[in-house]
Protein backbone atom coordinates (compact mmCIF):
# COMPACT_ATOMS: atom_id res chain seq x y z
CA UNK A 1 0.00 0.00 0.00
CA UNK A 2 2.69 2.29 0.62
CA UNK A 3 4.94 1.41 -2.10
CA UNK A 4 1.67 2.08 -4.43
CA UNK A 5 1.03 5.09 -2.61
CA UNK A 6 4.64 6.81 -2.95
CA UNK A 7 4.62 5.65 -7.07
CA UNK A 8 1.55 7.30 -7.01
CA UNK A 9 2.56 10.27 -5.28
CA UNK A 10 5.75 10.50 -7.71
CA UNK A 11 3.77 10.04 -10.78
CA UNK A 12 2.13 12.73 -9.71
CA UNK A 13 4.59 15.31 -8.97
CA UNK A 14 6.83 17.86 -11.35
CA UNK A 15 9.41 18.42 -8.19
CA UNK A 16 11.30 15.55 -6.38
CA UNK A 17 13.78 16.03 -3.93
CA UNK A 18 15.39 13.32 -2.07
CA UNK A 19 17.66 13.04 0.89
CA UNK A 20 19.91 10.39 1.85
CA UNK A 21 21.85 9.20 5.29
CA UNK A 22 23.85 6.92 6.07
CA UNK A 23 21.21 4.02 6.17
CA UNK A 24 21.00 3.88 2.39
CA UNK A 25 24.82 2.67 2.29
CA UNK A 26 23.99 0.33 5.10
CA UNK A 27 23.43 -2.48 2.43
CA UNK A 28 26.90 -1.75 0.90
CA UNK A 29 28.75 -2.69 4.32
CA UNK A 30 29.16 0.34 5.44
CA UNK A 31 28.22 1.03 9.01
CA UNK A 32 26.02 3.80 9.86
CA UNK A 33 26.53 6.42 12.57
CA UNK A 34 24.13 5.48 15.18
CA UNK A 35 22.92 2.29 14.55
CA UNK A 36 23.39 -0.02 17.58
CA UNK A 37 26.13 -2.24 17.76
CA UNK A 38 27.47 -1.53 13.95
CA UNK A 39 27.39 2.62 14.57
CA UNK A 40 30.69 4.06 14.40
CA UNK A 41 29.51 6.22 17.06
CA UNK A 42 29.12 3.13 19.12
CA UNK A 43 32.95 2.62 19.88
CA UNK A 44 33.55 6.27 19.00
CA UNK A 45 32.57 9.84 20.39
CA UNK A 46 31.92 11.88 17.11
CA UNK A 47 33.31 14.88 19.51
CA UNK A 48 36.84 13.12 19.91
CA UNK A 49 37.07 13.04 16.21
CA UNK A 50 34.91 14.51 13.64
CA UNK A 51 35.62 17.78 14.71
CA UNK A 52 38.53 20.58 13.86
CA UNK A 53 39.65 20.61 17.74
CA UNK A 54 39.98 17.16 18.07
CA UNK A 55 42.22 16.92 14.57
CA UNK A 56 44.14 20.44 16.22
CA UNK A 57 44.63 18.05 19.39
CA UNK A 58 45.55 14.91 18.09
CA UNK A 59 45.94 15.14 14.10
CA UNK A 60 47.39 11.92 13.49
CA UNK A 61 44.46 10.07 15.44
CA UNK A 62 42.16 12.04 13.69
CA UNK A 63 43.51 11.55 10.18
CA UNK A 64 44.46 8.35 11.11
CA UNK A 65 40.49 7.26 11.58
CA UNK A 66 39.63 8.23 8.13
CA UNK A 67 42.31 6.75 6.40
CA UNK A 68 40.66 3.58 8.62
CA UNK A 69 37.25 4.74 7.33
CA UNK A 70 38.37 4.99 3.52
CA UNK A 71 40.14 1.44 3.88
CA UNK A 72 36.68 0.29 4.57
CA UNK A 73 34.70 1.61 2.25
CA UNK A 74 37.32 1.39 -0.83
CA UNK A 75 35.83 -1.91 -1.97
CA UNK A 76 32.29 -1.44 -1.35
CA UNK A 77 29.80 -0.92 -4.20
CA UNK A 78 25.71 0.49 -4.61
CA UNK A 79 23.47 -1.59 -3.52
CA UNK A 80 19.73 -2.29 -5.10
CA UNK A 81 18.77 1.55 -3.27
CA UNK A 82 21.60 3.51 -5.25
CA UNK A 83 20.91 1.87 -8.02
CA UNK A 84 16.76 1.81 -8.07
CA UNK A 85 17.58 6.03 -6.92
CA UNK A 86 19.77 6.51 -10.26
CA UNK A 87 16.87 5.11 -12.14
CA UNK A 88 14.38 7.48 -11.05
CA UNK A 89 16.78 10.25 -11.50
CA UNK A 90 16.76 8.66 -15.19
CA UNK A 91 12.46 8.16 -14.80
CA UNK A 92 12.14 11.97 -13.71
CA UNK A 93 14.14 13.41 -16.86
CA UNK A 94 12.09 11.37 -19.42
CA UNK A 95 9.14 12.50 -17.77
CA UNK A 96 10.31 16.24 -17.76
CA UNK A 97 10.31 16.35 -14.05
CA UNK A 98 12.96 18.25 -11.66
CA UNK A 99 14.85 15.68 -9.95
CA UNK A 100 17.64 16.44 -6.60
CA UNK A 101 19.52 14.38 -4.93
CA UNK A 102 20.68 15.82 -1.72
CA UNK A 103 23.50 13.07 0.85
CA UNK A 104 24.42 13.50 3.84
CA UNK A 105 26.87 10.87 3.06
CA UNK A 106 30.61 11.21 2.37
CA UNK A 107 31.30 8.11 0.49
CA UNK A 108 30.69 8.58 -3.44
CA UNK A 109 28.23 5.48 -4.36
CA UNK A 110 26.12 7.64 -5.31
CA UNK A 111 28.17 8.44 -8.11
CA UNK A 112 29.23 4.91 -8.71
CA UNK A 113 25.28 4.20 -8.97
CA UNK A 114 25.05 6.65 -11.88
CA UNK A 115 23.41 9.99 -9.86
CA UNK A 116 24.20 13.22 -9.66
CA UNK A 117 24.48 14.37 -6.00
CA UNK A 118 24.91 17.42 -4.06
CA UNK A 119 27.16 16.74 -0.74
CA UNK A 120 26.11 18.31 2.34
CA UNK A 121 28.56 17.08 4.58
CA UNK A 122 31.64 16.39 1.86
CA UNK A 123 33.68 13.77 0.19
CA UNK A 124 35.47 10.90 2.13
CA UNK A 125 37.65 10.51 -1.00
CA UNK A 126 38.68 14.69 -1.03
CA UNK A 127 41.24 16.36 0.81
CA UNK A 128 42.14 19.81 2.20
CA UNK A 129 44.73 22.11 4.06
CA UNK A 130 43.41 22.65 7.43
CA UNK A 131 44.97 26.06 7.05
CA UNK A 132 45.03 27.73 4.16
CA UNK A 133 42.20 25.25 2.89
CA UNK A 134 43.79 24.69 -0.59
CA UNK A 135 42.52 21.29 -1.97
CA UNK A 136 44.97 18.87 -1.68
CA UNK A 137 45.62 16.86 -5.11
CA UNK A 138 47.95 14.67 -4.08
CA UNK A 139 47.99 10.60 -4.20
CA UNK A 140 46.45 8.97 -1.45
CA UNK A 141 47.69 6.25 -0.04
CA UNK A 142 44.56 5.28 2.61
CA UNK A 143 46.87 2.46 3.93
CA UNK A 144 49.46 4.60 5.29
CA UNK A 145 48.17 6.71 8.34
CA UNK A 146 51.79 9.02 8.06
CA UNK A 147 50.36 13.08 8.15
CA UNK A 148 50.26 14.83 4.86
CA UNK A 149 51.21 18.70 4.81
CA UNK A 150 49.89 21.24 2.30
CA UNK A 151 52.12 22.02 -0.63
CA UNK A 152 51.28 25.59 -0.32
CA UNK A 153 51.21 26.55 2.99
CA UNK A 154 52.96 23.27 5.17
CA UNK A 155 49.66 23.11 6.97
CA UNK A 156 48.22 19.60 8.08
CA UNK A 157 45.83 18.13 5.16
CA UNK A 158 42.41 16.79 6.70
CA UNK A 159 39.76 15.24 5.06
CA UNK A 160 36.83 17.74 2.90
CA UNK A 161 34.70 17.06 5.12
CA UNK A 162 31.92 19.06 7.10
CA UNK A 163 32.95 18.45 10.79
CA UNK A 164 30.64 19.09 13.76
CA UNK A 165 29.96 22.72 14.11
CA UNK A 166 31.46 23.54 10.72
CA UNK A 167 29.30 25.69 7.86
CA UNK A 168 28.07 23.32 5.23
CA UNK A 169 29.09 24.14 1.85
CA UNK A 170 27.66 27.26 0.84
CA UNK A 171 26.54 26.67 -3.24
CA UNK A 172 25.12 22.57 -1.76
CA UNK A 173 23.33 24.33 1.23
CA UNK A 174 21.72 26.91 -0.97
CA UNK A 175 20.65 23.96 -3.36
CA UNK A 176 19.24 21.85 -1.04
CA UNK A 177 17.37 24.57 0.65
CA UNK A 178 15.73 25.86 -2.59
CA UNK A 179 15.11 22.07 -3.49
CA UNK A 180 13.70 20.86 -0.67
CA UNK A 181 11.05 24.42 -0.63
CA UNK A 182 10.18 23.80 -4.31
CA UNK A 183 9.57 20.21 -4.23
CA UNK A 184 6.32 18.33 -4.07
CA UNK A 185 7.28 15.11 -3.17
CA UNK A 186 10.25 15.09 -0.22
CA UNK A 187 11.79 11.25 0.52
CA UNK A 188 14.08 11.18 3.28
CA UNK A 189 15.92 7.51 2.77
CA UNK A 190 18.50 6.18 5.81
CA UNK A 191 18.64 9.33 7.83
CA UNK A 192 18.05 9.41 11.66
CA UNK A 193 17.30 13.46 11.30
CA UNK A 194 19.43 14.07 14.34
CA UNK A 195 21.74 16.36 12.47
CA UNK A 196 20.91 19.85 11.25
CA UNK A 197 20.86 21.83 9.30
CA UNK A 198 19.71 18.70 7.14
CA UNK A 199 17.44 17.31 9.01
CA UNK A 200 15.53 20.40 8.86
CA UNK A 201 14.79 20.20 5.00
CA UNK A 202 11.94 17.95 5.66
CA UNK A 203 10.20 20.51 7.69
CA UNK A 204 10.81 23.10 5.27
CA UNK A 205 9.83 20.75 2.41
CA UNK A 206 6.60 20.01 4.26
CA UNK A 207 6.15 24.25 5.38
CA UNK A 208 6.38 25.02 1.56
CA UNK A 209 3.18 22.18 0.68
CA UNK A 210 5.54 18.81 -0.37
CA UNK A 211 4.22 15.32 0.98
CA UNK A 212 7.12 13.86 3.17
CA UNK A 213 8.32 10.22 2.28
CA UNK A 214 10.44 8.14 5.04
CA UNK A 215 12.04 4.71 3.66
CA UNK A 216 13.98 3.21 7.28
CA UNK A 217 13.09 0.11 9.22
CA UNK A 218 13.31 2.26 12.53
CA UNK A 219 11.37 5.22 13.69
CA UNK A 220 13.17 8.17 13.62
CA UNK A 221 12.54 11.75 15.45
CA UNK A 222 10.72 13.22 11.85
CA UNK A 223 7.45 15.01 13.08
CA UNK A 224 5.98 15.51 9.86
CA UNK A 225 5.86 12.01 7.77
CA UNK A 226 3.20 11.56 5.74
CA UNK A 227 3.72 8.22 4.57
CA UNK A 228 6.25 5.65 6.54
CA UNK A 229 7.78 2.71 4.48
CA UNK A 230 9.19 1.21 7.57
CA UNK A 231 11.34 -0.90 5.53
CA UNK A 232 15.10 -1.34 3.92
CA UNK A 233 15.85 1.43 0.99
CA UNK A 234 17.55 -2.01 -1.10
CA UNK A 235 14.03 -3.55 -0.24
CA UNK A 236 11.88 -0.43 -0.68
CA UNK A 237 13.02 1.55 -3.40
CA UNK A 238 13.41 -0.85 -6.09
CA UNK A 239 9.67 -1.95 -5.52
CA UNK A 240 8.82 2.04 -5.83
CA UNK A 241 10.38 2.27 -9.18
CA UNK A 242 8.92 -1.04 -10.39
CA UNK A 243 5.44 0.02 -9.19
CA UNK A 244 6.02 3.74 -11.63
N1 LIG B 1 17.66 1.32 4.82
C1 LIG B 1 17.18 2.51 5.27
N2 LIG B 1 17.54 3.05 6.46
C2 LIG B 1 18.40 2.35 7.21
C3 LIG B 1 18.95 1.11 6.81
C4 LIG B 1 18.54 0.60 5.56
N3 LIG B 1 18.99 -0.57 5.10
N4 LIG B 1 19.79 0.68 7.80
C5 LIG B 1 19.77 1.62 8.77
N5 LIG B 1 18.94 2.62 8.43
C6 LIG B 1 18.63 3.85 9.16
C7 LIG B 1 18.76 3.76 10.66
O1 LIG B 1 17.53 3.31 11.22
C8 LIG B 1 19.04 5.21 11.04
O2 LIG B 1 17.82 5.91 11.26
O3 LIG B 1 19.60 4.80 8.77
C9 LIG B 1 19.72 5.78 9.79
C10 LIG B 1 21.18 6.10 9.99
O4 LIG B 1 21.25 7.14 10.93
P1 LIG B 1 22.68 7.71 11.33
O5 LIG B 1 23.61 6.59 11.63
O6 LIG B 1 22.43 8.77 12.36
O7 LIG B 1 23.23 8.40 9.99
P2 LIG B 1 22.78 9.80 9.39
O8 LIG B 1 21.35 10.07 9.66
O9 LIG B 1 23.22 9.79 7.97
O10 LIG B 1 23.71 10.82 10.22
C11 LIG B 1 23.65 12.18 9.82
O11 LIG B 1 25.47 12.68 11.34
O12 LIG B 1 27.42 11.85 12.19
C12 LIG B 1 26.89 12.79 11.32
O13 LIG B 1 27.86 13.73 9.41
C13 LIG B 1 27.37 12.53 9.91
O14 LIG B 1 26.13 12.65 7.85
C14 LIG B 1 26.10 12.13 9.16
C15 LIG B 1 25.02 12.79 9.99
Amino acid sequence: MTIQKTADLIRQSERICILTGAGISSESGIPTFRDKQTGLWENHRAEDLANINAFHRDPKFVWGWYQWRRGQVADKRPNPAHHALADLEKWALENSKTFTLITQNVDDLHEQAGSTATHLHGHLWRNKCSECGQAYEGELDYADDALLTCPNCGGWVRPDIVWFGENLPKDAWVLAEQASSQCDVFMSIGTSSLVYPAAGLSQLAKQCGATIVEVNPNPTQSPHIDVMIEEKAGVALPEIINAL
